[in-house]
């Protein structure tokens, strides 16, 4: 795997420290390609990118994806610029695209309380879609409150708020290309 090396201490101060590097990200987003092929052989899914946070991660997964996929975006809010999930989830980009007999995969950045994805296959669902999947890059499983199946999942990690590679640290941080967490003692 070679990937362009840009040294990115200008954005990170001293407030944060590695958790998964770009290596390890691309390394997993082959396999995680691979795992989507091997469900979806002969068809053609559609791939929905959950904004702001998904958008890096569904850009570089469909490059690891070896059959014909579409996309589309959907934008809901459930925590504005607060940490904590507030379970008051609003649309604010529809889709555009008609997923009735489609197999359709969501493709979420982190899957926290799981409230989140859990509003959208409901919402999704009525749409009637041949089948409904979801795709995460990171998982807090310890933090779920709600029991969800996830067919795709990148990482499983600890109880920790994460930024980089399309995650925010209050809207900024998203051009981080590793995963970093974020120190408590900060602000
Ligand atoms: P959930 O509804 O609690 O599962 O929250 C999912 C959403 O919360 C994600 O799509 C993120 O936008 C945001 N989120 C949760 N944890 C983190 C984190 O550690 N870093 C950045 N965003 C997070």
């Amino acid at each position: 795997m070679s990937l362009i090396k840009i040294n990115q201490q200008g954005l990170l101060g001293d407030n944060y420290s590695v958790l998964i590097s770009e290596e390890e990200i691309h390394q997993r987003l082959v396999e995680l390609g691979d795992e989507i092929v091997n469900v979806f052989s002969g068809e053609i899914p559609i791939l929905i990118g959950v904004l702001n946070g998904g958008f890096i991660f569904l850009a570089d997964l469909i490059r690891y994806i070896n059959i014909d996929c579409e996309i589309d975006f959907i934008r809901i809010s459930s925590y504005g610029d607060a940490e904590e999930s507030t379970g008051h989830i609003k649309v604010l980009k529809p889709l555009s695209a008609d997923i009735k007999g489609r197999h359709v995969v969501v493709v979420e950045d982190i899957v926290d309380s799981g409230l989140s994805v859990q509003f959208l296959l409901k919402m999704l669902s009525a749409f009637e879609p041949a089948s409904l999947r979801v795709a995460t890059l990171l998982r807090k499983k310890s933090r779920m409150k709600v029991d969800i199946p996830i067919e795709f999942i990148g990482f499983d990690i600890e109880d920790k708020y994460v930024i980089g590679y399309g995650l925010d640290d209050r809207q900024i941080k998203r051009n981080l290309r590793a995963i970093y967490i974020v120190d408590n003692d900060r602000d």
